[in-house]
């Protein structure tokens, strides 16, 4: 392959940029004026390109529509307190990547197309990086099944694409969850721990009964026995119990959050006591009980932390105290920003600084 710094840009004739509202963002409402597009065929990857970002011609026959094999990042470019641009966390979102692609048999893009890649598309659109507080360049790699033929079969051909767009953060107040106890998102030995697109699709339906019932999201509980908390909605959930943070261990049900892993890391490094470790509901209801569990929140790359303020357990609402300053979900938000932000020292080397 040729030297990846070498990916031709064909740039737009005239920017969209200043159409957009980065006072009023919202999530996923805009796309930046280029994509990458790279094809699998014959049995290697061919060159990447950056274009302007268009639709797609594609044959109506393209596996991915009809068998599921899709599987996308979400990753954040940042603009930094002194100007320079940061893509957060760039390895472990490839190696991510890889695992889900290899996961529904797909081909995986090489290390240094993807890293290559993303480095130039963001500075290609580096004026689409928001400098507003908390809002950021959302990067999205995706790879699916482009061979035409509707026959079940693993795609011989695939696309992979990068789409960017600014984004504020998902939640911007504490929602409401209720536990889910009648449906699952994944089971063990399933694709709960890939970031396929099959997994949110399938999470519609309980999602839309939550929200009916007035809950912004679900709380999933193990596909076995419905006894353990797995994830929140779209992303991982932590809890401080006992004043320690507390998150279900990883598991082939559960997606390998890096945002999961960063407040983790903070956490720990803030000398808090951290545990991956198993949560039951009857746990959760004995806390409620006790008075000894003080925060919940969702942990993920659109949203970061999702302050959760009410967790429906059966017929019950439980309210958890209100958040401030001093709470761990502010303290460990507030760190991460301050590292991607590059206004404290990245000593865990996470920026990819452009
Ligand atoms: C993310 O948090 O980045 C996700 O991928 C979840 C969602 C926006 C699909």
């Amino acid at each position: 392959m040729e030297l990846l710094t070498d990916i031709p840009v064909k740039r737009v004739y005239r920017s969209r940029v200043m159409e957009v509202d980065f006072n009023n963002l919202e999530f996923g409402k805009y796309v930046s004026d280029h994509m990458l597009v790279c094809d699998f065929k014959a049995g290697e990857w061919q060159l990447p390109v950056i274009v302007p970002y268009a639709n797609l011609s594609m044959s109506p026959a393209s596996l991915a529509l009809h068998y599921g094999q899709t599987v996308f990042e979400g990753m954040k470019a940042f603009r930094m307190h002194d100007g320079h641009i940061n893509i957060f966390r760039l390895e472990k979102h490839y190696e991510r990547f890889a695992r889900s692609l290899e996961r529904m048999c797909m081909a995986v893009p090489p290390q240094e197309m993807f890293t290559e890649g993303l480095l130039k598309l963001v500075s290609t659109d580096k004026s689409w990086v928001p400098q507003q507080a908390g809002c950021s360049l959302y990067l999205r790699p995706f790879v699916f099944a482009s061979e035409a033929r509707f026959g079940v079969k693993i795609s011989d051909e695939y696309r992979f694409i990068i789409i960017t767009g600014p984004v504020p953060e998902l939640y911007a107040k504490p929602i409401r969850v209720k536990v889910e106890t009648n449906y699952v998102r994944a089971a063990k030995g399933g694709t709960g721990f890939a970031k396929c697109g099959g997994n949110y699709g399938g999470a519609y339906y309980p999602t839309q009964l939550a929200r009916k019932q007035g809950y912004d999201q679900v709380l999933w509980t193990d596909a076995k026995e419905n006894k353990f908390i797995e994830e929140s909605g779209m992303m991982n959930v932590m809890f401080v119990l006992n004043n320690k943070l507390v998150t279900p261990p990883l598991s082939d049900s559960i997606l390998d959050g890096i945002t999961r892993d960063s407040l983790l890391t903070l956490a720990a490094g803030l000398g808090y006591e951290t545990e991956e470790r198993p949560v039951s509901i009857a746990e959760l209801e004995n806390a409620f009980r006790n008075n000894t569990i003080r925060e919940a929140f969702g942990a993920g790359t659109a949203a970061v932390v999702a302050p959760i303020d009410t967790i429906c357990i059966g017929d019950t609402d439980y309210m958890l105290p209100a958040y401030g300053p001093q709470s761990l979900l502010n303290r460990v938000k507030d760190g991460l920003q301050k590292i991607r932000l590059g206004l404290s020292e990245d000593i865990y080397g996470w920026n990819r600084v452009i």
